[in-house]
């Protein structure tokens, strides 16, 4: 039977009880005092990344994370490692099924949400439909970039005036043979969200052959009136797959674990494209942080109230900017973005990369709070103002 992720990291006096040797109870007492959270958080990036150090706010990753209660996970679940992870996916599966209200075989969990993604590309081309997949310009491109490698067409749709999604020209080219819509909502690079009741009258409105797939990664930091998840969507809509990531607001990035909310009518032919097994480690990590709320509305309040720091700033300077929804910024430098990008660099932050047609714009990630006060001291100079 599978030992609880949650207590294999015994204290000494429980590794003794098992009549086991004193090395063995040393290297407990070791993992035991590692995993105590005041130590843990002592060791998160956000909390020893010196000012000195190059700060990274390029990828859209959270390093407020892992939670205490994640990290203490994480270092439970090497007794785990030689386990296949069958009952830990388990375990996570019901947790997410229960608070989706679904069952759980509408629960699909992938080694990240990237996995998902690139799934979905998969069903669109199993469904022979000779149509192309829909998606807004620019967006998170791991899908269509994916897509275009198996021979699936992307017909790209350009974002509205206000760099959102533009749901009555993405709804415009859909054909009866397009297989796969993609909705990015918050939408990556941009950050600017639609309406939960917007995107359910899309959704309704496409043809049942045709899957729109909502990805949610950065649901967790939007705050504008009207955006929320689609996710309950799932229990009447056939044709609906809403993705979310346990990589952004439980900053768990680098341990790959991500989760889809399928219709039960598509749950069991999106399930069999799966490629890859998640590791344990992240499992377990995944199942802490879902249960580590005050966590979870700390780093929220933290990313959410520095994104406003920022925003009001360049709203001061006068820069053009999208209203960000993700833990991320979108604004227009007014010059080159190399010369933004490397301005910053000059001043120890990394910023994130071009996107096609943004050729002035930068995105930003919201970091920690001292990396936030970095970039906004940096931001004058780099900006030429
Ligand atoms: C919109 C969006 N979806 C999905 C992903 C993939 O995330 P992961 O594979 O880490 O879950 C990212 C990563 O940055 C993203 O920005």
């Amino acid at each position: 039977m599978r030992a609880d992720p949650h207590t294999v990291c015994a204290d000494p006096a429980t590794i003794a009880l098992r009549g086991l040797t004193r090395r063995d109870a040393l290297i407990g007492a070791a993992v035991f005092l590692a995993a105590r959270p005041s130590n843990l958080l002592a060791a998160a990036p956000g909390a020893a990344a010196g000012k000195a150090g190059l700060i990274r706010l390029d990828s859209n990753e959270n390093p407020y994370g892992p939670s205490p209660a994640a990290r203490q996970a994480i270092l439970a679940s090497v007794s785990e490692a030689p386990r296949y992870a069958a009952a830990t996916m388990a375990t996570l599966t019901a947790q997410l099924a229960a608070h989706e209200g679904v069952d759980g075989s509408q629960i699909v969990i992938g080694t990240g949400s990237g996995e998902l993604l690139r799934m979905t590309a998969l069903l669109a081309i199993a469904s022979g439909s000779g149509g192309e997949l829909v998606a807004s310009k620019p967006t998170y491109e791991e899908l269509p970039v994916f897509a275009g490698k198996l021979g699936l067409g992307v017909h790209w749709v350009a974002s509205d005036a206000d760099h959102r999604h533009d749901l009555a020209a993405m709804r415009a080219a859909v054909t009866g043979l397009t297989p796969l819509v993609y909705v990015c909502n918050p939408n990556n690079p941009t950050g600017t969200a639609v309406s939960r009741d917007a995107l359910e009258s899309f959704i309704r409105s496409v043809p049942a052959s045709c899957t729109v797939l909502v990805d949610e990664a950065y649901m967790d930091f939007a705050d504008q009136p009207g955006v929320a998840t689609a996710a309950g969507l799932v229990k009447d809509v056939p044709n609906v797959i809403v993705l979310r990531t346990f990589s952004k607001i439980h900053g768990l990035a680098g341990l790959r674990i991500g989760y889809a909310i399928t219709p039960a009518a598509l749950a069991g032919r999106f399930a069999a494209l799966s490629l890859t097994w998640p590791n344990t480690t992240g499992l377990s990590a995944a199942i802490a942080s879902f249960n580590d709320h005050a966590f979870l509305r700390r780093t929220r309040a933290a990313l959410v109230g520095d994104r406003e720091r920022v925003h009001a700033t360049l709203d001061r300077m006068g820069r053009h900017r999208a209203v960000a929804q993700g833990n991320f910024v979108f604004f227009d430098t007014g010059g080159p973005l190399q010369q933004f990008q490397d301005r910053m660099l000059g001043a120890g932050i990394k910023v994130g990369r071009h996107f096609d047609g943004y050729d002035t714009w930068a995105r930003v990630t919201i970091g920690v709070h001292h990396e936030v006060d970095r970039f906004l001291a940096a931001l004058p100079r780099a900006l030429g103002s």
